[in-house]
Parts: structure tokens; sequence; C-alpha cells
């Protein structure tokens, strides 16, 4: 049996900047002694060996996707990955030179190996939906179909009928993110909805027929989708609400129709390089990590682990949740801050930490 052990080296690389570089301030998560059991103990592990998962958006080694892959995959699963066309070349280039390698290290010295890396553009779900200057241009013709569809007709040519037991959507794009809703033109807006949401509707669609019965549907979501988060704008707000939304309707239709769950994960602010488009993320993780329940950056690894029991058998009565990911951030309804400086007034309160 293959269980998935948690603080596996690699986890420690995050992007800064432009570059992936090793901090050594990351927090260790704190359900590593959990997680590993000594020799005697009673152990109840993820075992998702003989599994095949697919993971759409991958295109570096500083998002969840990585993240997400690594445990999969040190729970025993295959991994396939869909990457951005855009992003395909440095990727699949980088991996070859061995960049990632470090980052691809597992905990008994051995490497992930991808099973295969598809090109795929979540913004379209036919082939014909391609605009036909971009279906011809450089990053785009080499492939066979990058479209949704495309994608699990790939899959499905590749490994059979019913080749996947799991699938995550990693992925989120806005044009205009960086302007609040007010000033955010309509095509923007919808870019924004069609690829960051619209795309799971998709891709459950097309990839439900591939998926064994009993199979786990897993997007990754954000706060933003329930609570006002300034600069996250460009309609991707609006866009993790409809997310959250379909993760529930979804899950009713794929559901009875397959037997398969879909849920969603609202992680916390992570540094990778979609979130770096946004700002300055930093400063959104210390506030999170000083005014979070549990205190420390969330890590990648976090989001992993969460993912991995969602796609496991022991989730198997979860579905159409949003499961918040985020060091309970969500639960507050007060700073901290404030928190003691009411303290200094009338005297200590429960739970107070600084
Ligand atoms: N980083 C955070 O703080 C944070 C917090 C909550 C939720 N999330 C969500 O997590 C998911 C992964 O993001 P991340 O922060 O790990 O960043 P990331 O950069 O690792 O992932 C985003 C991926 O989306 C891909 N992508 C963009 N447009 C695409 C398209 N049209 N087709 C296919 N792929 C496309 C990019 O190439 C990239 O690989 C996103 O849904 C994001 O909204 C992130």
């Amino acid at each position: 049996m293959a269980f998935y052990m948690v603080g596996v080296p690699g986890f420690r690389r995050v992007r800064q900047g432009r570059g992936v570089a090793t901090r050594a301030n990351r927090a260790e998560p704190s359900i590593d002694s959990a997680m590993n059991p000594g020799k005697d103990e009673a152990m109840l592990g993820i075992d998702l060996k003989g599994k095949r998962a697919f993971i759409a958006g991958v295109a570096d080694d500083g998002g969840f996707g990585f993240a997400i892959a690594k445990c999969l995959y040190e729970a025993g699963a295959k991994v396939c990955v869909g990457t951005w066309p855009p992003a395909y070349g440095v990727f699949t280039k980088l991996l070859e030179r061995g960049k990632f390698d470090e980052s691809l290290t597992l905990r008994d010295g051995s490497k992930m190996e991808f099973e295969k890396i598809y090109a795929l553009d979540a913004d379209y779900d036919k082939q014909e939906d391609i605009p036909e200057e971009l279906r011809e241009s450089r990053r785009y013709k080499q492939h066979i179909d990058v479209s949704i569809s495309g994608v699990a007709a790939q899959m499905k040519a590749d490994f059979g009928d019913q080749a996947l037991d799991m699938v995550v959507h990693s992925l989120a794009n806005g044009p205009e993110v960086k302007k609040p809703l007010l000033e955010t033109s309509r095509k923007g807006y919808l870019a924004a909805v069609g690829v960051s949401a619209y795309s799971y509707a998709s891709i459950v669609s097309s990839f439900g027929p591939l998926v064994k019965p009993g199979g786990s549907f897993v997007a990754l979501s954000y706060m933003a989708a329930a609570r006002v988060i300034p600069f996250y704008g460009g309609g991707m707000s609006s866009a993790k609400a409809a997310l959250e939304s379909d993760t529930r309707v979804l899950a009713y239709e794929a559901g009875r129709k397959w037997g398969h769950r879909v849920n969603s994960i609202s992680a916390g602010p992570y540094n990778s390089r979609a979130a770096g488009a946004i700002g300055p993320m930093q400063l959104m993780i210390d506030y999170a990590s000083k005014n979070s329940p549990l205190t420390g950056e969330l890590t990648a690894e976090e989001v992993g682990t969460s993912t991995a029991f969602l796609c496991s058998p022991l989730s198997s009565g979860i579905t159409g949740t949003v499961v918040y990911v985020d060091k309970g951030y969500h639960t507050m309804g007060m700073t901290v801050e404030l928190a003691n400086e009411i303290t200094e007034v009338v005297g200590p309160a429960h739970g107070r930490g600084k």
C-alpha cells in the first residue's frame, strides 16, 4: 500500500519575485506527526495506488497544482497534467533540463514523474471554438487539440475508456484582475468567468465519462467568492462565486449521472505565479497569518494533502462542499490586533494571541 506522508522535501521551494527560491521561514505542516505514525501504531493512510489523476493548471513548481500533483503521486497515483499552451514549451524544457529536480524530489529520494503532459487551453471546449489565428500560432499548432474535450479525447485514446479516478481544476485567469469591478469591462468579466469557472463545468462534462464511477473532482477556489477582497478584481470574485455555486450543482448532476463527487477547496493566500499578478501577496499572507486561528503561513502542501483526502475513498461521503484550507482565516470576524486592543481595556479573553 502506498501511503501519503507529509513533510516532503522540495515543498520549501517557493516563488520569490521572478525566480524560484528556498524560503527558510516557511512553516512546517503541523500535521506531520499525525501523518507519520510510529511502527506499532494503527495507521490510516491515503492510498491512491493503481489510480490515475489529471490535474489541469500546472506550468511550474510554484503553485497549488504542482503541490497537489506531488501529494497524489506520493499517495501512489499516476499523475497527468494539463498545461496552458503559452507556458507548455518553457515548462517541459525546464523539466527536461532538470530545473525542477529539487521540487520533484520525494521523501525517499526518488523523483515524481508526470505520466503525460497535455497542452490544455481551458478557455475552449471544442477545437472549433479556438479562433483560427490562435490555432495556427506557434505555441498552439504543434499540439493535436488543446480544447477541454480535445484533451479528454486524447486521454481516452492514450489510456482507455475509464482511464481516470480523479480530476483537479487548478487554474484561473482574469485579464482585468487589477481593475476594480466598477471599472471592469464586460469582456474582461466574462473572460474571467469563462476560464476560471465555466471551465470546471466543461471539465466535469468532458472528463466525467472517463472517470470510473465514484471518482472525484476538486477545484481551487478563494474566499473572495463570499467576502469582499479588495484588489481581487476584474470579475475574479464573481468567477469564484460561480465556481462554488457550480460545485454544488455539478455534485448533484455528476453524482446522479456517474456517481462522481465534486468539491472545491477554498485556499488561503499563497505566493504562486498567478497570485503574484494580483499584487504584493506577501502583505496578504502576513495579514492572514496574523489574524487566523492557526498562525503560520499556509503551505501548498497543506492544500495538496487536503486534495488527496478529497480524492480518496476516505471522503466518499463528501460532495458538493467548499472546504476551507486557510488556517481558519475565514472564520474570523475581528482582527487579532483589535482583539488585543480590547484586551488592554477589558482584560484577557479566551483564544487571544499575539
Ligand atoms: N495563490 C493563491 O493565493 C490562491 C488562493 C486561493 C485559490 N487559488 C486558486 O488556485 C488555483 C491555482 O492557482 P495558483 O495560485 O496555484 O497559481 P498557478 O500559477 O500555479 O496556477 C494557475 C494556472 O492556471 C493556468 N492557466 C491560466 N489560464 C489558463 C487557460 N486558459 N487554460 C489552462 N490553464 C490556464 C496557468 O498557466 C497556471 O498554470 C487557481 O484557481 C487560483 O485561483 C489561489
